[in-house]
Formats: structure tokens, sequence, C-alpha cells
């Protein structure tokens, strides 16, 4: 079905895995376009509760953009190259389900930058971070330079990116940038275990706690106008009536058809 991508679901979890091991799953165009297609059904399928993204082979997450695809772009390529990162990378990052990277080995530069773009992150032991595109003579281009800052802070963020340095996941742990760190084995696991417990709650009132906390991260909005009205929304909505049912009638809300 996707040239690069082997998906699986369960438990109304979606994992979609990059699957370029050879080449330590380095994004190149084809990648763009089959998680470009995929999420399209991420956001259409209501069976679709959540979302993880792995890297194939247990070596790499993904090792960053295909330093072979674009090495003759001229100016106006790599700034097209950047364009489509970022429309990719928006899409997940405002995917109204939850999107969590489990990272299984290198996040480099765009494999970072995609880590970054999800909701948030689990990694295994040997998960390693770092943008180190100033090695190439370049800057990260898929939204790196705006989400490590939101993510880490501008200082540590500035040293990264200036440095290249490659970081591992008790760093990655110790700044933020990940939410766990577990055993290599227990990544998925990890990773299905949090996304189970997410995928009890209303995933109306979660598509709307993503809008707003987006809306942190974007200029042309104000946040707390943007929650107001998210919180507005959710009254009398089918999933509020049975949340707060649920809480008056003293029982388990659920969540579990199509509300
Ligand atoms: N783009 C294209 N190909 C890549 C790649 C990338 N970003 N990262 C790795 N590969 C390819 C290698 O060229 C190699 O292919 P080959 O077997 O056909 O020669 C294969 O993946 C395995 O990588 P290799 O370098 O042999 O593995 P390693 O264990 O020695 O080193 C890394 C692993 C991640 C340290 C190293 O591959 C690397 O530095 N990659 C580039 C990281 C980077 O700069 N990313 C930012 C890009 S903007």
């Amino acid at each position: 079905m996707y040239a690069t991508l082997l998906t699986s679901f369960h438990n109304n979890i979606l994992t979609i895995t990059i699957n370029r091991p050879d080449k330590l799953n380095a994004l190149n165009k084809q990648v763009f376009d089959d998680l470009d297609k995929v999420f399209d059904i991420v956001y259409n399928n209501p069976d679709i509760r959540s979302v993880i993204i792995t890297g194939a082979g247990n070596k790499s997450f993904v090792a960053g953009a295909d330093i072979l695809e674009f090495k003759d772009f001229n100016s106006e390529e790599g700034k097209a190259l950047s364009l489509r990162g970022h429309q990719v990378f928006f899409k997940i990052e405002n995917c109204p389900k939850p999107v969590v990277a489990a990272v299984n080995g290198f996040a480099l530069g765009g494999g970072c930058e995609l880590a970054m773009s999800c909701h948030f992150r689990i990694a295994s032991r040997n998960a390693k971070f770092g943008q180190p595109e100033v090695n190439l003579g370049l800057l990260p281009g898929y939204g790196g330079t705006q989400r490590l800052v939101q993510l880490v802070g501008k200082a540590k963020a500035m040293e990264l990116l200036f440095s290249a340095a490659i970081i591992n996941a008790d760093e990655a742990l110790s700044l933020r940038l990940v939410n766990y760190v577990v055993d290599e084995a227990e990544l998925l696991n990890k990773a299905n275990e949090v996304l189970s417990v997410i995928n009890t709650k209303s995933p109306n009132a979660i598509a709307q706690c993503i809008v707003a906390a987006n809306a942190v991260f974007d200029e042309t909005k104000n946040g707390y106008q943007v929650e107001a009205t998210a919180f507005g929304n959710c009254f009398q909505s089918t999933e509020m009536i049975e949340g707060v049912g649920a809480f008056l009638e003293k029982r388990k809300p659920d969540f579990s058809k199509h509300l």
C-alpha cells in the first residue's frame, strides 16, 4: 500500500513504521508522499484513535533527510524541499488524534524533526538525537529550528544546533525532549500502553486539547481565545453528554463508540 511505510492496526492504534532500513530510514520524497497519504487516512478514519510512528530495524528511527536526494539541489529546490517538509510535519503536528514517536535508535536531522512534530516522544535506551545539519553546511529545514527551541528552550537548542551534538536518550529525557526512556524490547509496548489509556478518553476533547496546545506556538492566534472557543464547542457535544452523564451516574464513561 505504501512504498516506504509499513502499517499495522491494533486496539484502535495505527503503528506507522518508516521502512528503509538499508538507508537507516532516511526521509526521501517518497516517504513524505507516503506520510502525507497515510495521515489523510488517520484524519478521516474514526476507528483510528491514535498513532505511533517508529522506524524499521533496531538501529534507527530516521537518520535524517535523504542526503543523496538533495545533494545537487539549487536554492529554489532546497526551499521547496523545506516547505514540503513543513507541510507534512504540520499535518502530523495538527493531527486531531494523538501521535507518538517511538524512537528506536538514530533520530538525526529530519528524523529528530519528525519526532518533534509528533505530540510527544518515547525513546529506547539506544536512541540518539541531534541536528547535525551544520556538518553539511545546512540548517534543519523541516521545522527543527522552531520545534527544538519550543521543546528544550532557546539556549540549549542553540547549543545543539550550533554544535551538531548527538545526545543520548537520558540526556533527551533530562531536556524533556522525550517523556520516557525504556528498554529497546519494551518501546512499542510502552507506546501502546500509554495510548491505550488515552484511547479511553473523549476523542473530541483530545482533538480540542491539540488545537489549544498548538495555539501556544502560533503567533497568529491568541491561545486563550482558542481555548475558550474549543471549551465552548465541547458543550452539548455527545461526548460531553456521555462524560458528564457517566460522572453523575457514578459509572465510567464509554467513548468507544463514534458518538
Ligand atoms: N541520507 C541518505 N543515506 C543515509 C543517511 C541519510 N541521512 N543516513 C544514513 N544513510 C545510509 C548510508 O549512506 C548507508 O548507505 P550505504 O550502505 O548504501 O552506504 C546506510 O544508510 C547505513 O549508514 P552508515 O553510515 O553506513 O551507518 P553507520 O552506523 O556507520 O552510521 C550514522 C550511522 C547515522 C551516524 C550515519 O549514517 C550518519 O551520519 N548519517 C547522516 C546523519 C545526518 O547527517 N542526518 C542529517 C541529514 S540532513
